[in-house]
């Protein structure tokens, strides 16, 4: 019964899809108009299919998401879940027909304890907004995606985001510690904790957190809180080629290093990111590391940090003065998708994850693929986690460029694979990456998954088409 399918003719049914939901919904969260409708389709990735929606409902309580899902169960009409749209796999993309069931109403902050060391949220508050408020009470959300000033913690639920910190603070995951979900038959399941811990159970919370919205709708979730450390003072270093940064990357880590920051931004990334922000970076460089401590000796971190990238084969090694000089590189560094964008007009981003210790040969690997394929593929990188961001630059107008472009990705997944890691760090499966997945967790690993989403979702409504 998975991916059960509209039966009547189109009009009919959305004519009364909109009713039944108009029953518990404010006309204003209910919209209809096509040319609107249409401009939710979508989230930011390149060559995903996607449908157009019957309508997009915005509710702002509980209750109201429940009336849509007891709905879409009733008629049978698939829903799909959409935070800010700015995730980069297709898995916020509409499905012909579908609900488009939009969070990013429900954006209040109901709590900040910073005796428990948590906030407790809706899914469509932005990630930054949390961020600010929590450092009001002396308190730190780690998780910071490139896209924070946009992004919904919802989203970022969904897709179990990363971001720059993650080398010292772990990723979305490791900071939910319970959930609100609001099942397909328009149930509500508390999960998990807002205790430091608890062991009751299977854990459901991890279970949703990357599921995409294939599972259930997060509509409150309790989240984990650091006390925020000192300002991080940031080092760059430039290296003649990508394997001789990869070797810094390994010498630091090896060394027992815990940096809150360990970047990589290739030749191209840097020029491109010059050429839209005029930010000065060196461009002679074939690779530009970043690191960053958030110490309370940030300078002797770094001096040390340093010395290894001097050992390593780094040609100049310049810490920042302070801060704020610390905050344009972070800048630089979160530009460097849409500065890559601008390149060639389209741009399709990868998200291989290999070990560290594979790194260099991951990056000597890429520069191959471009070349075979005549292509620009600027590279950045979460290198610290091990997580590269290849990102194709080319011109969609191009046919053949185009064919070009999807082939290389898809050469670079293998790579990973090849070399013991994961086809997506962070930015998920979504559309893009479905038949990777099946290729990374095997057929076995396949059914068990699906088993899973039949226990949820036994009538295929939530999110069809991704993941699997
Ligand atoms: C970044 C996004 C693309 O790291 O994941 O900038
Ligand atoms: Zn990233």
């Amino acid at each position: 019964m998975i991916m059960s399918r509209i039966e009547a003719p189109r009009d009919e049914v959305t004519g009364n899809l909109v009713d039944r939901l108009l029953s518990g919904l404010p006309a204003e969260a209910v919209l209809i108009d096509p040319d609107i409708t249409a401009s939710y389709a979508n989230d930011m990735a390149s060559f995903c299919e996607a449908g157009a929606p019957a309508v997009v409902v915005l509710p702002r309580t509980v209750e109201q998401v429940q009336h849509v899902m007891r709905t879409a169960t009733e008629l049978r009409v698939p829903v799909v879940p959409q935070g800010a749209r700015t995730g980069l796999s297709g898995a916020a993309n509409a499905s012909d027909g579908c609900i488009v069931l939009s969070l990013v109403k429900m954006d209040r902050i109901l709590e900040i304890s910073p005796v428990d060391r948590i906030a407790v949220v809706e899914p469509g508050v932005i990630n930054a907004t949390l961020s600010r408020a929590v450092n009001e009470h002396g308190l730190y959300y780690p998780p910071d995606p490139s896209s924070w000033e946009m992004c919904t913690i919802g989203g970022n639920i969904g897709t179990a985001s990363g971001g720059l910190c993650c080398v010292k603070y772990g990723v979305t995951a490791e900071y939910v510690l319970g959930l609100d979900v609001v099942l397909a038959d328009g149930r509500l399941m508390s999960t998990g904790r807002r205790t430091a811990k608890g062991v009751a159970g299977y854990d459901l919370t991890r279970l949703f957190v990357g599921s995409e919205g294939s599972l259930g709708i997060v509509v409150r979730a309790i989240l984990a809180l650091k006390p925020q450390p000192p300002q991080q003072l940031v080092l760059a270093a430039e290296f003649g080629s990508a394997r001789a940064a990869c070797d810094a990357v390994c010498r630091i880590m090896e060394g027992g290093h815990v940096p809150s920051l360990l970047e990589l931004m290739d030749r191209t990334t840097v020029k491109a990111v010059n050429d839209m922000a005029h930010m000065g970076l060196p461009e002679t460089t074939e690779a530009l590391l970043l690191a960053a401590f958030d110490t309370h000796d940030p300078a002797a971190d770094l001096a040390a940090v340093g010395a290894l990238c001097e050992a390593a084969g780094a040609t100049q090694v310049v810490p920042a003065e302070d801060a704020a000089e610390s905050e344009l590189l972070l800048q630089a560094r979160r530009l460097s998708l849409t500065a890559l964008e601008a390149v060639k007009g389209t741009t399709m981003i990868d998200d291989v994850c290999v070990p560290r210790s594979r790194l260099g040969d991951m990056l000597e690997g890429i520069e191959r693929v471009a070349d075979k394929y005549s292509l620009t593929i600027g590279v950045c990188a979460h290198v610290g986690d091990g997580n590269t961001h290849p990102t194709v630059c080319f011109d969609a107008t191009d046919p053949d460029e185009s064919r070009r472009a999807r082939e290389s990705f898809d050469e670079i997944m293998a790579l990973g694979l090849e070399l013991g890691g994961t086809i997506t760090g962070e930015h998920g499966v979504g559309v893009l990456k479905k038949e990777w997945l099946a290729r990374e967790i095997g057929p076995v690993g396949v059914e068990m998954q699906r088993a899973v989403k039949a226990a949820f979702d036994p009538l295929g409504l939530l999110n069809p088409g991704k993941l699997f």
